[in-house]
């Protein structure tokens, strides 16, 4: 139960964000500490529809900006290989919900360190936070940024943490910007790569929607889109293309659609009166367990996610669901090997598993294609992947 629903409905329309994404607490709790609305939603709601700069600081207390520098390695590994071969100069790169710098920043060193000179490319980064964003100019940064290693040699670390040397830091433009306003980056040139990584996670549906239109758009024809691991899947769904490559969760763009064949549709017959559905069952307990651990999943409360699928799989133990989201949760902690057991494991209960083979097809070096291909098949044949 979502509590102020005025409020919750004002910042879905404002920046997709789902409240029930990180937990319908969590969201009480920050509107309460934020606002101080004493149960009063409704002249809340009023209040902030009447100040954009309250709406904005409510919006930079409910944001999860978690990120840290070359998160998921193999993703920036990618990145300068296909960047090597692009031709195109400028290579314009995009990363879109940036947090506090440390993806672009990331990008930047990368490219520098595959022998990329900094007047072949340019980076935008966008973030709804404003908050974020001043953070990410500033590049300065604490210890949690540093989860893949310790500051390199772009660092100089004093008493106010590791600073990103100037040369670097400049290379990246900051800019506030919105995934879900259809007017986003309207008037810039299009984009070779698109980091929209970790954020698709926290929106609405309808919020997703805006954002698959948003990249489209975005994207060169021949442009490759990173996304982080839970979201590779929905942008395939969307129709874009996984690429293979062990461990990096990259997709290209979806193909021009197809011109359909009329006279095939004409001579379609008159579609039968079909009997009123009766009403769904509502799911057993164990899939509502599931659909709570998946929830948590994508909360990041990765332990109490992976509790959960476990107590699904002592009543359920052939639930191929439940073990693919303990891959899941064993891929966001870094912990690949695992995570591609429990992937194989669901596979072995159902090997048209559409989301476990996606994800074989990052994870599993030398057998990726075939993965990808069994994939592709899958979606060919059933005509619902995109
Ligand atoms: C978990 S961070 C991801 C950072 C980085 N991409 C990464 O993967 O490490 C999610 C970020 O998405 C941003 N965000 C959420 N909704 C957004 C929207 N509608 N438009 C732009 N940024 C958004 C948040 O402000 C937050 O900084």
């Amino acid at each position: 139960m979502i509590e102020c629903a005025p409020i919750a409905t004002l910042v879905q329309e404002a920046i997709g964000y789902d409240p029930a994404s990180t937990g319908a607490g969590t969201f009480g709790s920050t509107v309460r500490a934020q606002m101080q609305c004493n149960g009063q939603c409704g002249p809340c709601a009023e209040r902030l529809q009447s100040s954009p700069e309250r709406l904005q600081a409510l919006l930079d207390a409910l944001v999860v900006p978690e990120t840290w520098f070359f998160r998921d390695r193999q993703t920036f590994a990618l990145l300068a290989a296909l960047a090597r071969e692009r031709h195109t100069h400028p290579i314009r790169i995009l990363s879109a919900a940036c947090a506090t710098g440390e993806e672009p920043y990331s990008i930047a060193m990368t490219l520098l360190d595959a022998g990329i000179a900094p007047e072949r490319f340019e980076i935008d980064a966008v973030d709804v936070s404003t908050r974020a964003i001043e953070a990410a100019r500033r590049a300065v940064y604490g210890k949690s940024s540093f989860r893949e290693g310790p500051p390199n040699a772009y660092f100089t670390v004093d008493e106010d943490g590791a600073r990103l040397a100037a040369e670097v830091a400049r290379l990246v433009r900051f800019l506030h910007g919105n995934l879900v306003d259809r007017t986003l980056l309207a008037g810039e040139e299009i984009y070779d790569f698109v980091f929209c990584r970790n954020v698709l996670i926290y929106l609405s549906a309808g919020a997703r929607k805006v954002v698959f239109e948003n990249l489209k758009r975005l994207l060169k024809r021949d442009g490759v889109l990173f996304t982080g691991p839970a979201e590779l899947a929905a942008f395939v769904t969307e129709g874009f293309r996984p690429l293979p490559h062990a461990g990096a969760y990259a997709c290209t763009r979806p193909a021009a659609p197809r011109a359909k064949p009329a006279a095939r549709a004409a001579r379609r017959p008159a579609p039968a009166e079909l009997p009123k559905p009766s009403p769904a069952p509502s799911p057993p307990a164990w899939k509502r367990r599931l659909e709570d651990a998946r929830r948590l999943a994508d909360a990041g409360e990765l332990e109490r996610a992976s509790a959960l699928c476990d107590e699904v799989l002592a009543v359920e133990p052939l639930a191929a669901d439940a073990h693919f989201l303990k891959g899941l949760v064993e891929e966001a902690q870094g912990r690949m090997r695992s995570a591609e057991e429990w992937f194989r494991k669901a596979l072995y209960i159902d090997p048209d598993h559409y989301d476990a083979l996606l994800h074989m097809s990052v994870l599993s070096g030398g057998n990726a294609e075939v993965y990808a291909r069994r994939a592709h098949r899958l979606s060919e044949r059933e005509g619902q992947h995109g």
